[in-house]
């Protein structure tokens, strides 16, 4: 049974934005009812949350744990059931904290021990669930293994990592994704070896060939899940796996390495113990960051049989348009149908459409122009919402926070970013269409403080913020949506209402409608006798829509982004008008 509300048909109640009584009375209901389900994963909807970036409790700019409590309030009322947290541990911060120097500890600047327990209490009484980054393909250079293993051949931690000798010559081409030089191997001198890293030069590969680093690893995960929290979102797994021998790789290219470095030997072994000597006794979710190459190799770390993972999140959906300005929404609707389909019979998925590596959803797949935005931000929501699968909502997206303005390379915080304009000043390049392609896509993009209200820095700190707040904060911040019925944060919080209260929204058939129709999503949800209609009109502009033949709306839409509908056998679509209506 999912939790019900009563709330399904109505916008849900705002709360004072200072009162948490309020707060515990505002819908939708919480979804700790499921609690006790083995599969409660399924029902809850995600919530990831960047700490950096949300709330500042000291005034020193960068977001912290103190600044999460004191916003629990907030996640509850937009009611969310599980958040995943972005890395939190030690860390220099090469890569945003996906670079940890000791994975027991949390990183002084956003607090301690005794704070991340205080948050997870909180979180647990508001019936909030809690997920956290497990980042063990590499760890930092500064991690007391890499220090004492770079020190010398013969320490305990040496094959911790991995490492090409220099008297076996130049070690075979491998890739890097944040390495200036696009080099995987970095030479070290104390030991006259390469060491390899897939990321930065910071974040040297862990070796998992060896059985005490992954006894490490299960120690790591048991210690957070003694803790008490909900599960693991597993970064970049699907490269782990490596033949220690490192044979050359002919074909290997700057296009084609991620891909070729994906499913190394023994990864589902290493899965395997994991779920077996962890995971499985505790009752808790786990999900893999873009497992899988292709829909086959992805149901191999979901299929329930073989006792691996509970769901993977994909990254052909939000590839889609990746290199272009534009993209194309039947490309869209055919990578999520045909993900879908994948799942149909077993296995379980993420729905997502942005993220912390991505920009900003309502920039790349809606209309973030000023007439547009909020009708986009609300129609995508209801689409993140209303598929089968959990939903992985990237916070700020409820409030339709849009890309930043960033004035040069000074402005931009992130290594892939910083590392790509000191390779190209090598190479020489075209700066302006660098900083066109920047502008669309860069990770930073989605990094910029939560616009909380119209105050200074968006009531994000005192200090001054480590990313600079998006300069349209003044008109788009949570304060202002609290008060408009209509605002892109209450139709999220109407949205997620309805999904939590019916559960044709979470297991229903999907099946697409109109696949080659260019401007209009459609698809029905079907459990039992029940059936659900969704109607998306991905553009600009108003479209009609006939209803296929046999199905009959009954009543008025559950959900609709404007406030009216003009529905007989068509539908008169406005720009970017998102319908759900049960059908018969
Ligand atoms: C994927 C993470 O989402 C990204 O932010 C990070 O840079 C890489 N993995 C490396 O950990
Ligand atoms: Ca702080």
């Amino acid at each position: 049974m999912l939790a019900l509300t009563t709330a399904c048909n109505q916008p849900a109640k705002t709360e004072n934005a200072t009162s948490a009584s309020t707060a515990a009375a505002a819908k939708p209901a919480s979804t700790t009812v499921l609690d006790k389900k083995a599969d409660w994963w399924k029902e809850t909807v995600v919530y990831q949350l960047y700490p950096r970036s949300f709330q500042d409790s000291n005034g020193d700019g960068v977001g912290d744990l103190k600044g999460i409590i004191s916003r629990l309030y907030y996640l509850k009322s937009i009611g969310v059931g599980t958040v995943w947290l972005n890395p939190i541990y030690a860390s220099p911060n090469d890569d945003n904290g996906y670079d940890i120097s000791d994975y027991r500890q949390i990183m002084p600047e956003f607090g301690t021990m005794a704070d991340f327990d205080a948050l997870l209490k909180g979180m647990h009484q508001r019936g909030i669930k809690l997920v956290m980054d497990l980042v063990v393909n590499h760890s930092s250079d500064e991690h007391a293994w890499f220090k004492s293993a770079r020190a010398s051949r013969t320490s305990p931690y040496r094959d911790y990592y991995y490492w090409w000798p220099a008297e076996k010559g130049t070690p075979p081409k491998r890739y890097s994704t944040f390495d200036v030089k696009k080099d995987a191997w970095q030479y070290d001198a104390p030991t006259k070896s390469y060491y390899l890293h897939i990321f930065s030069k910071k974040q040297p590969d862990l070796n998992w060939n060896n059985p005490k680093l992954r006894q490490e690893v299960h120690n790591i995960m048991r210690f957070w899940l003694d803790k008490g929290i909900d599960g693991f979102r597993m970064d970049a797994f699907q490269f782990v796996a490596k033949d220690p021998t490192f044979p050359p790789m002919p074909g290997l290219t700057e296009q084609n390495y991620a891909n070729a470095y994906n499913h190394g030997p023994h990864l589902h072994d290493y899965l395997k113990e994991i779920n077996q000597e962890v995971l499985s006794h505790y009752n808790v979710m786990s999900v893999a960051e873009g497992a899988g190459r292709n829909v086959t190799e992805a149901m191999l770390f979901v299929d329930p049989a073989r006792k691996e993972l509970d769901m993977t999140y994909h990254f052909e959906g939000v590839g889609v348009g990746s290199n272009s300005d534009t993209y194309k929404l039947t490309d869209l609707k055919r990578v999520f149908t045909k993900w879908d389909s994948a799942f149909a019979q077993k296995g379980w998925q993420a729905i997502d459409l942005g993220n912390h590596d991505q920009p900003r959803m309502v920039s790349k797949f809606g209309d973030d122009r000023p007439a547009f935005r909020a009708a986009s931000a609300k129609l995508l929501n209801t689409f993140l919402l209303t598929m089968r699968g959990t939903p992985y909502c990237y916070n700020g997206d409820e409030l339709g926070m849009t890309n930043s303005r960033f004035n040069g390379i000074a402005d931009y915080r992130d290594v892939a970013a910083r590392n790509a304009y000191a390779l190209l000043k090598q190479q020489g390049g075209n700066e302006a269409s660098f900083f066109h392609s920047l502008a669309r896509f860069s990770r930073d993009n989605s990094r910029t403080p939560f616009q909380w209200d119209a105050t200074a820095n968006a009531g994000f700190t005192t200090g001054t913020p480590w990313l600079k707040v998006n300069p349209n904060y003044v008109a788009i911040n949570r304060a202002a949506e609290e008060k408009d019925s209509s605002s892109v944060l209450n139709h999220f919080r109407h949205t997620m209402a309805v999904r939590q209260a019916h559960a044709v929204l979470v297991y229903g058939r999907y099946q697409l409608l109109d696949a080659a129709n260019p401007y209009i999503y459609a698809y029905t949800r079907t459990q039992g006798t029940e059936k659900i209609l969704v109607v998306l009109n991905f553009s600009s502009a108003p479209r009609s829509w006939s209803l296929p033949a046999g199905l009959k709306p009954i009543g008025k839409p559950w959900l609709n982004n404007y406030p009216t509908l003009k529905m007989d056998a068509t539908l008169a679509l406005q720009p970017w008008q998102a319908v759900l209506v049960k059908v018969q």
